[in-house]
């Protein structure tokens, strides 16, 4: 759960009240100085490391090392500001690097933006990334002939009854697969490590920082978006008399995490996901051939899904003769998918990627290195299949799998036979053309060895030493809106929620004024709108050339607010 592509807000730095924490020098210190060259180029940045305990609880275990980035606040410092992206498992640090106007923007300037990269992550962090495999060839050697490496075929819907035994068939070659990748990692290098990571540590851990930034009885402001809002829920119940300014962006639902298993609620995560695709063939009809490779002279948001529909059958089709075609409908899907977090790059979707990926499976194109390697180069980056950052020959990272099944419920027994019925419950049910995405870190879960050391299981409704800010797009692929909802109801007077008309993943997914000057009002003078305050996104912001996201919406059935 990330994304990849933000925007630079405007800014605005009036406020100038000052307030700054008085500072406790007697522990450890932070030492600043230039950042590792080959993870951050912005020359601005700071960076450094501190020492935690591996776990918290047992001193004796020895020690962490985090690494930490910090942005200078632009204007008068009154403490720092903490950011997490998500994932599990997105860097800190290249974040950072890559959105720091950003996150000084939305909070007003005035806190030093303070981020690192969480245990598990990066290797400047001990301990760092996780890898089960040696090397790429290693895991798909392991992999070969399952779906792990094709996708999950079937037309859509998931009716045929074939495609439904043949996933089905998958079951008990699946489940012992993921046992077998379980125990790689837990003898792996990172698996004496693995109980020690997690959301629990991670919220420790930023506590630590503050001590050391802040001071010890400072409030603690925080940003985090997508999986970040799991750290910043645990946070708050955690920590309920730190909680200073934070903002939850793209929800995880905590209560749900805590009960149930992540391969079984993730089609609650989905529900908005069909509409978010119906916005971007909407968009395309609308701007017409000239804006949209996928339109001809005509043709309706229907004319559109048809061709969509009939380009995954007959990649379904290739497939079911050659299971080596070098881009199967489940590929497709998976890509399809990765597009509905980021509105911002709909156009060169479907005006550079689309006509590759038309011309690969009708055979118009030589499926060689290039054309091949981008294509699927898109599909790993999908946040789903939790390959991201890594080279297409690297070992494939297992962070996200190890911090989130880590922490998710204990083991009831459930079986891959159950995961993958429910996969076909939610393509029938849920999202016709994206519940069968495969791989999905979460599928693991069940089969995951390994524990945290410390788990936090609620309450969720603790009562807060200031309000919180909750924000949601109305239509989010992977985060949706009844989860912000959900948070909010559960802290009550505690939080306020904001919601964005627009569509993506997070509302960093398009730009919006009335949100980012929400943003500034709550870090700089504290001041919150009225709770379910509706914002528009930017009406200079084109998803399509001359189609803004109101045009889309207005044109989309069903989604009035
Ligand atoms: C650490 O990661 C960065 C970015 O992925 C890479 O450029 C660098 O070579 C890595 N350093 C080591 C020591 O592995
Ligand atoms: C460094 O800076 C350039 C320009 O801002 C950017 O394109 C590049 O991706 C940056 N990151 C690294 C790690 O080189
Ligand atoms: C950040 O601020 C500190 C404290 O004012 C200052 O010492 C340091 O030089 C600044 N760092 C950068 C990179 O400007
Ligand atoms: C995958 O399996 C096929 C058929 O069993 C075999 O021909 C091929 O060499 C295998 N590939 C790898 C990378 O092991
Ligand atoms: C999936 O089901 C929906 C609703 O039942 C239907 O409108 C749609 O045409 C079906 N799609 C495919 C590809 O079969
Ligand atoms: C299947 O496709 C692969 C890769 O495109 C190709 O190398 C192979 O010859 C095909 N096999 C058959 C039987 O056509
Ligand atoms: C692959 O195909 C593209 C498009 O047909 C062509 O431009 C490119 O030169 C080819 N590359 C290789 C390595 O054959
Ligand atoms: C969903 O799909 C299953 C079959 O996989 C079916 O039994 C069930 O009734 C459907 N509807 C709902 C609301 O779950
Ligand atoms: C939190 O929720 C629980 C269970 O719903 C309830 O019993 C408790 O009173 C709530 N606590 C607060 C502080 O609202
Ligand atoms: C704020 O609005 C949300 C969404 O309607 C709701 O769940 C929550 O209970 C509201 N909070 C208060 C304090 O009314
Ligand atoms: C700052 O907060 C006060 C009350 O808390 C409010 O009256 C004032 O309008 C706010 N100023 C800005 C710039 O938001």
């Amino acid at each position: 759960m990330e994304y990849y592509k933000l925007f630079i807000f405007a800014l605005s730095f009036a406020n100038t009240v000052s307030c700054t924490a008085s500072l406790h020098h007697d522990g450890p210190q932070i030492q600043w100085d230039a950042c590792d060259r080959s993870i951050v180029n912005d020359t601005s940045l700071s960076c450094g490391f501190l020492e935690v305990p591996l776990d918290y609880q047992d001193p004796s275990v020895g020690k962490a090392r985090l690494a930490l980035i910090k942005a200078n606040a632009t204007g008068e410092r009154r403490g720092s500001v903490f950011f997490n992206p998500g994932g599990p498992g997105v860097s800190g640090l290249t974040f950072v690097n890559d959105n720091k106007n950003l996150l000084l923007g939305l909070s007003g300037g005035v806190y030093d933006v303070v981020s690192w990269d969480p245990r598990g992550v990066g290797n400047l962090t001990i301990p760092g990334e996780v890898f089960c495999f040696d090397d790429f060839a290693e895991y798909t050697a392991f992999f070969n002939g399952t779906i792990e490496l094709t996708g999950i075929e079937e037309t859509g819907n998931f009716t045929d009854p074939a495609d439904i035994n043949a996933l089905l068939a998958q079951a008990p070659i699946m489940q012992k697969k993921y046992e077998e990748v379980g125990q790689k990692c837990l003898h792996s290098q990172s698996g004496k490590y693995l109980k020690y990571l997690g959301t629990a540590a991670a919220v420790r851990d930023m506590v630590s920082i503050a001590n050391v930034l802040d001071g010890p009885d400072a409030p603690i402001n925080y940003i985090g978006t997508s999986y970040g809002t799991l750290i910043g829920s645990w946070f708050i119940n955690m920590f309920p008399e730190r909680v200073g300014r934070v903002v939850l962006d793209g929800v995880v639902d905590p209560l749900v995490f805590a009960t149930q298993e992540p391969a079984l609620s993730f089609a609650s995560q989905l529900v908005s996901a069909d509409t978010i695709y119906k916005a971007l063939i909407t968009g395309c009809a609308l701007t017409g051939p000239s804006g949209c490779a996928a339109a001809s002279e005509g043709d309706g948001p229907l004319d559109i899904d048809f061709k969509v529909q009939a380009l995954i059958k007959t990649a379904y089709g290739a497939t079911k003769l050659n299971a080596s075609v070098p881009i199967t409908s489940g590929d497709i899907r998976i890509e399809l998918f990765s597009e509905m977090y980021t509105p911002a790059d709909w156009s060169d979707a479907v005006n550079e990627v689309y006509p590759q990926i038309v011309q690969i499976v009708n055979g118009e194109a030589p499926a060689n290195g290039t054309l091949r390697k981008r294509s699927k180069e898109l599909i790993r980056r999908n946040p789903l299949v939790g390959k991201r950052d890594s080279q297409p020959n690297d070992s494939p990272p297992y962070s996200g799998a190890a911090i989130y099944c880590g922490d998710s419920v204990d083991l009831r027994g459930t079986t891959m036979e159950q995961v993958l019925k429910g996969i076909i419950s939610t393509a029938q049910n849920v999202t016709h053309l994206f519940g069968s995405s495969w791989p999905v870190v979460f599928y693991q879960c069940s089969f995951w060895p390994v524990r945290s050391v410390e788990r936090y299981q609620g309450p969720f409704n603790k009562t807060l030493a200031n309000k919180i800010l909750v924000a949601s797009n109305i239509l989010d692929p992977i985060t949706p809106l009844p989860w912000a909802e959900s948070v909010a109801r559960l802290l009550e007077k505690d939080a306020v929620l904001v919601r964005q008309n627009g569509f993506g993943h997070t509302t960093l997914s398009e730009p919006s004024t009335c949100l980012n000057e929400i943003a500034v009002a709550y870090f700089t003078n504290g001041t919150l709108p009225a709770n379910n305050t509706l914002c528009e996104v930017d009406a200079d912001f084109e998803v399509f050339s001359g189609v803004n996201t109101a045009d889309i919406l207005a044109h989309l059935p069903g989604t009035d607010v």
